[in-house]
C-alpha cells in the first residue's frame, strides 16, 4: 500500500513532511555506500545527514552497508547484535565461509544499524570474484586499480549478503536496497544478474567522466553532446569503472542523481535519464533564540583572530577588528571546486583594496588536503609566541587588576628579562608562511603554484592574505584547534567557486549556519537556490555565472562580490547573516527526504509490480516554490546590491527589526513544493 497524506507546514511556509508513506513493517529497507561510517567526501554527510528522518519513518528495518574499517568501527559504531533473525542468519553463513562482517549501530543522530564488510579480510577471493564478474556482465578489472578491486570485493559480499538473506525471507518483508555511487554499484549488479528479489534505487553523486574531463580543463557543458563517452574514458584509464557505473545505472529500477544539472550529465555521459532528483539536505538544528547563531560567529571568530595573531606574528600592522576571514573547503580538486578562479579573484581583489587604500584586510584559509609531513616550524613557532604572549600579559592583568600598578614593585628583574625576551621574539625577518604544513610537493603543488604566479605571499603592503591549511580541520589541532563546524561560524564568508560540483554541500552548510557564501550556476546547490530564491544575492548566497560567460568575465563577477563584501558594514553583514540563516528549512531533509521516499516508492512499483502500486507518477517535483526577496530590499533592481540593508550604519547592532522582516518574509511565502499535481491537503489511496 502506497499513500499520501497532508503536509504539515513549517515556520517559514515551507511543508516540512509531505506524507508518502509505506507501510514498512512489510518491508526492510538497505542503503549501501562506500561511505557509511568512512568519511571521504560530500556522501558521507549525505548519509550521516538523513540517517535521523530515514530512522524516524522505518525505524528497525533500516540498515546502512559499508565496508569495516576497525578504527571507524572502534570509534563510531556500538556494536550489537542484529535485531532481525534472517539478517542474522544471512550474516553467519557469511562468516561461517570464512569472510568478516560486523554490525551495531552507528552512533550519529538517529542511530541507525550498520553491517560493514571486512575488505582485507575477503581479498582472497578477488580472483574468483573478477571472473564471476566477468561472466556477469564482460567487465575485467585490472589488477593495480586498488579502488576498482576493492569495489569488487565490497559489491560480491552486498549481493552474497542479500542472496542469502531473501532466500530466508522470501518476500515477507520485501527488501528494497539503495545503492550510492560507482563503488557501491557492483553490489546492484550482481544482484541483478543473479535475479536476487530486491527493489534497487542507484544514486549517482557525480559521473566518472564528468568529473575527469572537467578536471582536464574540457569546455564541457558546452560540449556535452560531442564527446565520444568511452573512448574519453579509455583514454583516461578509467573504461572499467566507467562501465561498472554504467552498468549500475541501467540495471537499476530507479536511477536518481543530486541535482537537475547532474541529470542532464548523467543523461550524455551514462545514457540514461535519472527518474528521480533527490537533492542533498542537512539535518537542521534550529537555536530558540534567533540570535544564537550570531553569539557563535563572533565565539569561533575569537578563536580564529588568536591563530592569526600567532601566524602573523611580527607582522600584525592591520586591525584585527576589521579582518575578514573568507574560507574554501573541500577535497582538493584545483579547478574543479574552483580554487584557481578563486585564487585569481583574490589577487584582482588585493589590487582593489590597496588601490582604494582600504583599511579592511582579508585573510583567506584554503582548507584542502594534500601530502604533508607535518605542520612547519615556523607555524608552530607563531603558536609558541602568541602563547608566551599571552602568559606575559595575563600575569600583568592578573597582578595589578584594579590598581594602579607600582611596576618597579609588581616585576622584578626576572619578569623584565622575560618580557624583553617575548616581545624580542615577535621580531621576524621573513614573510609569515602561506602554508601552514611541509609539502610533499611543494614545487608542483597547485594552489602554492599560483600562489608564487600571482606574488600574494603575505607581504605588509597585501590587503589579502592567505593561511594554506593543506589538511582537515581538527579540534585536537595543536595549530588551529578547531573542528570544521566552529571554523564555519567563525568566518565571514565561504567562497565555493566550482566547476564541476553535482551538488556542493559547503556553501549550504554555510547556509544553515548563517554564513553567506559564493557557490556557481555550474553547482547543484547554485542551480537549486536560484531555482528556489527570488534574489539569492539578498540572502547571502551569491551565484558567480560560470555558464555565459568567459573565465575572465567570472573572476571578475566573482572580484566584485568580495570587494562589495568587504564594503558592507559590521551592521550589514550582521543583518545579512540573519537573512541567510532563513534560508535553512529549504534545504532541510524534514522537507528534501520525500524526493528519496519517492524514489523507493517509484522501485517498489517497478520491481513488484503486483503488489505495489503507484499512480502519481507525474512529477514536477521541485516546481512551484520561490522565497522572495526579503521584505525590507526595496524592488529596484539598482537599489538591490547584496549591500542594501537600508538602515543606520551604526556598528554592533544585530537587533534592529529583524524578526519583524523574518516574519514578513513568512507571510510573503506562499506556494510549496510538491510532488504532483495535485492540491495540498487532499490524500490518495491506489
Ligand atoms: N569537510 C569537512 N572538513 C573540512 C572541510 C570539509 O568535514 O575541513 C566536509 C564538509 O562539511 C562537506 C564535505 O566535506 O560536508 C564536502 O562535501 P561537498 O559536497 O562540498 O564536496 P565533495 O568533497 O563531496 O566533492
Ligand atoms: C555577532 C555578534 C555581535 C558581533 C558580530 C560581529 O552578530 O552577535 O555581537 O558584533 O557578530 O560581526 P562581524 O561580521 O564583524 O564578525
Ligand atoms: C559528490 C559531489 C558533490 C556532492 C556530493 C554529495 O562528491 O562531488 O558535489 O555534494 O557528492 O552528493
Amino acid at each position: 500500500r502506497l499513500s499520501r497524506s497532508l503536509s504539515i507546514t513549517s515556520l517559514s511556509g515551507l511543508p516540512l513532511w509531505e506524507e508518502e508513506s509505506l507501510d514498512v513493517q512489510d518491508l526492510l529497507l538497505f542503503e549501501v555506500s562506500w561511505e557509511v561510517t568512512n568519511k571521504v567526501g560530500g556522501i558521507y554527510t549525505v548519509i550521516q545527514t538523513k540517517a535521523k528522518i530515514t530512522v524516524d519513518e522505518w525505524g528497525e528495518n533500516y540498515i546502512m552497508m559499508g565496508p569495516y574499517y576497525e578504527h571507524n568501527f572502534k570509534t563510531q559504531v556500538e556494536k550489537c547484535e542484529p535485531p532481525n533473525q534472517a539478517i542474522k542468519a544471512a550474516m553467519d553463513s557469511l562468516i561461517n565461509n570464512g569472510c568478516q562482517v560486523h554490525f551495531g549501530r552507528w552512533l550519529i543522530e538517529g542511530s541507525p544499524y550498520v553491517i560493514l564488510f571486512d575488505i582485507g579480510a575477503a581479498a582472497w577471493n578477488l580472483d574468483r570474484w573478477k571472473g564471476d564478474l566477468w561472466n556477469a556482465c564482460s567487465i575485467g578489472l585490472p589488477y593495480h586499480d586498488r579502488e576498482a578491486n576493492d569495489s569488487l570485493v565490497f559489491g560480491s559480499l552486498v549481493a552474497w549478503f542479500f542472496k542469502e538473506l531473501t532466500d530466508q525471507l522470501q518476500d515477507k518483508p520485501n527488501v528494497i536496497a539503495h545503492f550510492h555511487e560507482w563503488q557501491a554499484g557492483t553490489g546492484l549488479v550482481l544482484s541483478r544478474s543473479r535475479k536476487i528479489p530486491l527493489a534497487t534505487v542507484f544514486t549517482t553523486h557525480a559521473t566518472l567522466l564528468g568529473r575527469y574531463l572537467c578536471a582536464g580543463n574540457a569546455d564541457f557543458y558546452n560540449n556535452l553532446d560531442k564527446f565520444n563517452i568511452d573512448q574519453e574514458a579509455g583514454e583516461r584509464q578509467i573504461y572499467h569503472r566507467y562501465c561498472l557505473e554504467r552498468a549500475a545505472v541501467h540495471c537499476a529500477h530507479v536511477f536518481t542523481t543530486v541535482s537537475q544539472i547532474t541529470a542532464v550529465e548523467a543523461n550524455h555521459m551514462l545514457h540514461r535519464q535519472p527518474d528521480v532528483v533527490t537533492p542533498n539536505g542537512l539535518n537542521i538544528r534550529k537555536f530558540s533564540a534567533m540570535h544564537e547563531f550570531q553569539n557563535l560567529h563572533s565565539m569561533n571568530k575569537a578563536k580564529i583572530q588568536e591563530f592569526v595573531r600567532g601566524h602573523f606574528y611580527g607582522h600584525l600592522d592591520f586591525n584585527l577588528e576589521k579582518t575578514l576571514f573568507f574560507f574554501i573547503a573541500g577535497r582538493y580538486e584545483f579547478s574543479n571546486k574552483g580554487a584557481d578562479l578563486f585564487l585569481e579573484s583574490l589577487s584582482r581583489l588585493n589590487y582593489l583594496l590597496r588601490v582604494q587604500k582600504s583599511d579592511v584586510t582579508v585573510v583567506v584559509f584554503f582548507i584542502m588536503p594534500a601530502k604533508t609531513n607535518n605542520f612547519n616550524v615556523e607555524s608552530l613557532k607563531g603558536q609558541a609566541v602568541r602563547k608566551q604572549l599571552w602568559c606575559v600579559n595575563a600575569s600583568l592583568y592578573c597582578i595589578h587588576r584594579g590598581e594602579i600598578p607600582d611596576m618597579s614593585k609588581i616585576l622584578d628583574r626576572d619578569d623584565f628579562t622575560i618580557m624583553k625576551r617575548a616581545i624580542y621574539a615577535t621580531q621576524r625577518h621573513s614573510f609569515p608562511p602561506v602554508t601552514t604544513h611541509n609539502m610533499l610537493d611543494d614545487s608542483t603543488d597547485p594552489i602554492l603554484s599560483n600562489i608564487r604566479r600571482i606574488g600574494l605571499f603575505n607581504g605588509r603592503n597585501d590587503r589579502v592574505k592567505i593561511v594554506f591549511h593543506p589538511e582537515f580541520l581538527s579540534s585536537t589541532s595543536p595549530l588551529l584547534p578547531m573542528d570544521y563546524e566552529e571554523f564555519v561560524r567563525g568566518c565571514h564568508l565561504g567562497v565555493f567557486p566550482s566547476y564541476y560540483e553535482p551538488w556542493g554541500y559547503t556553501p549550504g552548510e554555510c547556509t544553515v549556519m548563517g554564513i553567506p557564501s559564493v557557490t556557481t550556476n555550474l553547482s547543484g546547490f547554485g542551480c537549486f537556490m536560484e531555482e528556489h530564491v527570488s534574489d539569492p544575492s539578498e540572502y547571502g548566497i551569491y551565484i558567480v555565472d560560470r555558464r555565459f560567460r568567459s573565465a575572465d568575465e567570472s573572476c571578475n563577477q566573482l572580484t566584485q562580490f568580495m570587494f562589495s563584501f568587504c564594503q558592507q558594514s559590521r551592521r550589514q553583514r550582521i543583518i545579512q547573516r540573519n537573512r541567510t540563516e532563513r534560508l535553512s528549512d529549504l534545504l532541510d531533509w524534514r522537507y528534501l527526504g520525500r524526493f528519496y521516499m519517492h524514489a523507493r516508492h517509484l522501485a517498489l512499483s517497478r520491481s513488484f509490480p503486483g503488489k505495489f502500486k503507484m499512480d502519481h507518477l507525474n512529477l514536477a517535483p521541485t516546481q512551484g516554490f520561490r522565497y522572495p526577496r526579503p521584505a525590507s530590499v526595496p524592488p529596484s533592481p539598482s537599489a538591490s546590491s547584496h549591500s542594501t540593508p537600508h538602515h543606520s550604519d551604526e556598528e554592533d547592532d544585530d537587533t534592529y527589526d529583524e524578526e519583524e522582516e523574518a516574519e514578513r518574509d513568512r507571510q510573503n511565502i506562499k506556494a510549496p513544493f510538491t510532488l504532483g499535481a495535485e492540491p495540498e491537503g487532499k490524500s490518495k489511496q491506489p
